[in-house]
Order: C-alpha cells, then structure tokens, then sequence
C-alpha cells in the first residue's frame, strides 16, 4: 500500500461513456437533449458544471443522480452499473451515495428543520435517537443549531439552504449533487454556501458536483466542466481553492461558520479581492492622483 494518493490512484466513482437522454420517445415531438455525454469524476473531485439556460445541466444531474434512467449510454457510480440494477437498488444507491442541493432549497413545509434534516434517515431506517441526534450535529455544523425547530417558512433563503445541505449530509453520502445552490441567494449568502461546499469537499472527502451559473464560484472548483446544447464542449482546471474574502460579521445565524474568515491573514499571503471590487491600495493611488 501506498502511504500517500496521488492524483492517479484516485478511483473513479462517476463514468458516464455516450450518455444521450430523449424526452417524448417515437412521438412526433421527440427530443433529445443530452447528445452523448463522456464523463469521469474522480473520488473526491470538486468539480462544476456551467452553461446556459436549457443547455441540458439539469438533464444530466438528474441521470447522475440516478433520477432519471438514460436513454442510451453507459453510467456506472461507484462501482454499480445502471443498467444491471433495479429500480430497489437503484433507490438505495440514491439514498446511501448521493445528497442533493437544489436551488429552490426543495425542504418539507410544514416540518421543521431538524425533521426535514432527519427524513433521508427514515428512509434508510435509521434509529429514531440516531436520527435526531446526527440531524442536530449537522445542523450545529451548518450553523444553525438556533433554528432546529423552526419551519421552512420562518427561515431565510441562504438559512433554508443550510438546512437542505445538512439533510444532504444525513446517510453520509459519497457524493453531493447540486443544482445552482447559489441560484437564489445574494452574493455573500451564496458565498456562504459555496464555504459549506468546499468544507464538505476538504474535510469529509466529498465528492461535489455543483452547477452553477457563477463563473466566480466555478473557477473555485478543481475542474469547470462547459456543457452546450447537450454536450460538453470543454474542461479546464480551476483553482479548488475558495476565494479569500474579508470577515463577514453577520451569518445569519449569528454564529460564525468558518474560521479562515474570522482569523486573520497569514504574513505574507495576498489578500485576494472578490472579483470586480477595486484593491483597497488602488482606491488611495485613484484619490491621490
Ligand atoms: N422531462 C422533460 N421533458 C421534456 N423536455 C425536457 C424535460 N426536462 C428537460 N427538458 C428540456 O431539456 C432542455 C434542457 O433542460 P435542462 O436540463 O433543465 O437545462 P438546464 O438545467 O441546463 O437549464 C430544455 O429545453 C428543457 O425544456
Ligand atoms: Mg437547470
């Protein structure tokens, strides 16, 4: 055994070869919308998927979660090919692999946090005390020990979006699949999310695949994966590294989520600018001109 990885003995846990997906098979309006999709993702593997509206992102995400079943192609995930498990098996694979993030956050009305965080722990038959007791360690990692009990309704958007990434942590999933999680949210609560992804990534090991229309957020990812009209039209590597912002005082639950922001820089590191903002030393050279 060797002591330490390196980049080729990650295994690949995603491996979709000529993935193509149609919508309204042999009727007049049949469509297709995925063309033939080749895809590795390593264990892991923080990777982005960006294109426009309609492009086919969702489509993709949806057979990669194992929603819905390709219409030609070949896909196995961890290990298990699709085309030789059954819809149970299938389920369970959905259930213990993969936690999903939605933008419209997709919670339970009506139920409150920790119940919703506790449902994909029903399904698998989790132990009720268990249940409870890992939905509220999420919850307290996510920062939002202080709104356990309260409802869907009762909590902001980037709140409602914690809760959801706490539920998709429940049954410890290998792989977080999720679709424009920042869509909805305003650009600082969004970076509080895309934080909680690159937490999941470093420390749990989690493989991520996030779709985003933020080029910003995408470049923070190991590979940005371009999709266009159902194919995909380039890969390049990003950073994997989050952008250093300044301390941001007031997480919505009053509790601070990461420390890199709370602490101070390290000497000698450069303070990188959120994209667009000017450097704090070209404003003075602008005033003193
Ligand atoms: N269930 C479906 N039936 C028919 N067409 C669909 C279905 N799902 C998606 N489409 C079509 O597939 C195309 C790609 O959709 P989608 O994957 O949601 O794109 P994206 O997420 O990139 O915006 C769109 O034209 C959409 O209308
Ligand atoms: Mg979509």
């Amino acid at each position: 055994m060797t002591p330490t990885m390196t980049e080729n003995d990650r295994k690949n846990i995603l491996f979709l070869r000529g993935i193509i997906k149609r919508f309204y098979i042999g009727q007049p309006n049949e469509l297709q919308i995925l063309n033939g999709i080749n895809l590795d993702v390593s264990e892991g593997e923080f990777v982005s998927i960006v294109g426009a509206s309609g492009s086919g992102k969702t489509t993709l995400m949806n057979v990669i979660g194992l929603l819905d079943r390709p219409t030609f192609g070949k896909y196995i995930i961890d290990g298990v090919d699709i085309d030789r498990a059954n819809d149970t098996e299938l389920s369970y694979i959905r259930n213990q692999k993969i936690g999903f993030v939605f933008q419209t956050y997709n919670l339970v009305p009506k139920t409150n946090a920790l119940k919703n965080v506790e449902l994909p722990m029903l399904y698998a038959g989790v132990p009720r005390r268990e249940r409870t007791e890992r939905a509220e360690a999420l919850l307290e990692m996510v920062g939002m020990s202080d709104r356990m009990k309260h409802m869907p309704e009762e909590l902001s958007g980037g709140q409602k979006q914690r809760v959801a990434i706490a539920r998709s942590l429940a049954n410890n999933p290998a792989i977080i699949l999720a679709d424009e999680p920042t869509g909805a949210l305003d650009s600082k609560t969004g970076r509080v999310v895309m934080d909680l992804f690159h937490r999941m990534n470093e420390e749990s090991g989690k493989t991520i695949l996030l779709i985003t229309h933020s080029e910003e957020l995408a470049n923070e990812t190991q590979r940005i994966v371009s999709i266009s009209d159902g194919n995909i039209t380039g890969q390049r590597p990003g950073s994997g590294q989050r952008i250093y912002h300044a301390p941001v005082h007031e997480h919505p639950a009053g509790q601070p989520i990461l420390q890199p922001e709370e602490q101070p820089q390290p000497v000698g590191q450069p303070v990188m600018q959120p994209v667009g903002q000017p450097q704090p030393a070209g404003e003075e050279a602008m005033v003193c001109s």
